[in-house]
């Protein structure tokens, strides 16, 4: 007997993702589980009954069929009562299912003296949970999304363009709250090729926010906004007021805002105040991805777009249903991933057909919210390796140095002994070279010398993206001291062989192609780092 895995269409009102697509289910079989899934269930994911037979699923007719048939049920939404009823006692049950807005469902799943995973409920900084966080996968796709419906309701280009018909400039966009949704939208309207800013308490994410080709527009306020886990806080009357006038003066000068600043367990923060929508430009469109929790901007109505002062106010709830088939697979893989962790971690046993998750494994127990009918949310804090010490207010001057990355570029700079060992030979050989070779010969040797050393300290200070460029500018570089050093064989008014001459010449026109296609690169390469 194997232990079976069975997954239901969905019943909440509108919603297109099934728990699992075709190519999972033959990959969760080759690990040894049976698969079933309910007719109908992939239909608003395009994949067809016909699609999960052939990948080696049964199809079941009818829901209460398949949930009895079933040890482990794969859902996305929490359970309807109806499907509450359903569970088997010993049975499984994964599904997205936020335990802390949701006792009384909570109480309803341990009267069914069942095993209960929670995949909100990850400890997403175990380097292990990555595979499995589908918090993360969907507000990837969530965050595209919320683009993709801006631009639809946008009525301009997002892109600046230069047409015949005149010069179009490009959309400027404002993203409040730079999470993995908020970083997924700035990357997606950033390649649609408008302005993007960003904002967000967490101070860490302004370098995540420049590398996606955004602008972190800061608060003029000091205040650290890590609440732990990587999440944020609820910010201090002072920064708040401060961070009003700040996103009052972008709502004035941006076409769109995205926000999806939340706080776990806390309702969505009020950024964008009436006033601010009532003072942005007619055709704006905001879009509220924080709308499900009560909404980043007061004028949001859940579940709907509204147009109020001009403005379109986007608050749809189901971002990652309108992408279901992208979004059902990131599940569907996020929930193979935990399927092979059951196994590696013995919380089930294929051949005995049962579930017991092992509370031992840090990921496991933060996902079990319910076993066997006994409530285990919320878990012990997890044990992590102590976070690095903070930093002292005044940093002395050298360690400063060196975080900034001024230090030497290897990492480590060099000892005192290394340098006066490295400095004596040199100061020898230099010696020697002095006392035997021609007085001409010096002459370019201590230029070369002071070039390498210059050289050297140049190009030991650049931070490594751009070791690109600047290779090809080196190269530019080295260019010129040829041609130099050509001049300094012959100079002019000396008899100089044919032979010198061609040779001089030749390596002159190499010498320019390489210069010229130096710069060229470098000017590339270095539009790739502009916005
Ligand atoms: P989220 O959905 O809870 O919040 C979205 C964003 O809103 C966060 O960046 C938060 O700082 C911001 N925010 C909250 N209040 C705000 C305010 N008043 N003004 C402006 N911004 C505000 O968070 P999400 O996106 O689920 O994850 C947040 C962070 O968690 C990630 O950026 C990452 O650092 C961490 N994380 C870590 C993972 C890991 O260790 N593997 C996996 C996933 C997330």
């Amino acid at each position: 007997m194997s232990l079976s895995i069975g997954v239901p269409r969905e019943v909440y009102p509108g919603e297109k993702r099934v728990a699992t697509v075709p190519d999972v289910v033959e990959k969760l079989i080759k690990l040894g589980f049976k698969v079933s899934v309910e007719s109908g269930a992939g239909d608003h994911a395009n994949c067809s009954d016909d699609a999960y037979r052939a990948a080696g699923a049964e199809i079941v007719d009818s829901a209460a069929a398949l949930w009895a048939a079933s040890d482990i049920v794969f859902k996305v939404r929490g359970p309807s009562s109806e499907e509450v009823g359903r569970l088997r006692e010993n049975g499984a049950l994964v599904s997205f299912l936020w335990p802390a807005q949701n006792p009384e469902l909570m109480q309803q799943l341990a009267a069914r003296k069942a095993t209960v995973l929670a995949i909100d409920s990850l400890p997403r900084q175990l380097s292990r949970a990555q595979k499995m966080d589908a918090l993360t996968s969907t507000a990837g796709i969530s965050g595209y999304r919320a683009v993709i419906e801006a631009a639809n309701a946008f009525g301009r280009f997002f892109n600046g363009q230069m047409t015949a018909a005149g010069k179009v400039p490009p959309a400027k966009v404002f993203i409040a709250g730079a999470g993995v949704a908020g970083l997924a939208a700035l990357g997606t309207a950033a390649n649609l090729g408008a302005v993007v800013r960003a904002n967000d308490t967490r101070a860490e994410v302004a370098d995540q926010v420049k590398s996606l080709g955004g602008e972190f527009v800061k608060v003029d306020y000091e205040e650290e906004g890590s609440g732990g886990g990587g999440y944020a806080k609820v910010m201090s009357e002072g920064f708040q007021q401060a961070q009003r006038e700040m996103y009052a003066k972008q709502a004035r000068e941006v076409d769109v805002i995205i926000t999806t600043a939340l706080i776990p367990g806390k309702p969505a923060p009020k950024l964008i105040t009436a006033e601010m929508v009532r003072s942005m430009k007619p055709g704006s469109v905001i879009v509220d991805m924080a709308s499900e929790q009560g909404g980043n901007c007061e004028l949001t109505e859940p579940g709907q777009a509204v147009v109020k002062h001009g403005v379109t106010i986007i608050g749809y709830t189901d971002l990652p249903s309108r992408l279901s088939k992208q979004s059902s697979t990131l599940y569907a893989n996020n929930l193979f991933h935990l399927a092979e962790e059951l196994v590696k971690t013995k919380s089930v046993s294929i051949e005995e057909g049962t579930v017991d998750t092992n509370m031992d494994d840090d990921a496991i127990r933060g996902l079990t919210v319910i076993k066997k009918g006994e409530i285990t949310w919320p878990p012990p804090p997890l044990k992590l390796a102590a976070p690095p010490a903070a930093k002292p207010a005044a940093a002395p001057a050298p360690a400063a140095k060196k975080a900034s990355g001024h230090g030497h570029g290897s990492g480590e700079p060099m000892s005192i002994k290394a340098m006066t060992i490295l400095f004596g030979v040199g100061a020898i050989l230099f010696g020697l070279v002095g006392a035997y070779a021609p007085a001409a010969f010096l002459g370019h040797f201590t230029v070369f010398v002071l070039a390498c050393f210059v050289g050297y300290m140049v190009v030991w200070n650049v931070k490594p993206a751009l070791h690109t460029p600047l290779m090809s500018v080196t190269n530019a570089v080295s260019s010129i001291i040829a041609i130099g050093a050509l001049v300094q064989i012959a100079p002019p008014g000396i008899v100089q062989s044919e032979i010198i001459r061609g040779l001089a010449i030749f390596s002159i026109v190499l010498a320019t192609i390489n210069m010229f296609g130096g710069f060229a690169v470098t000017r590339r390469m270095l539009e790739m780092f502009r916005k």
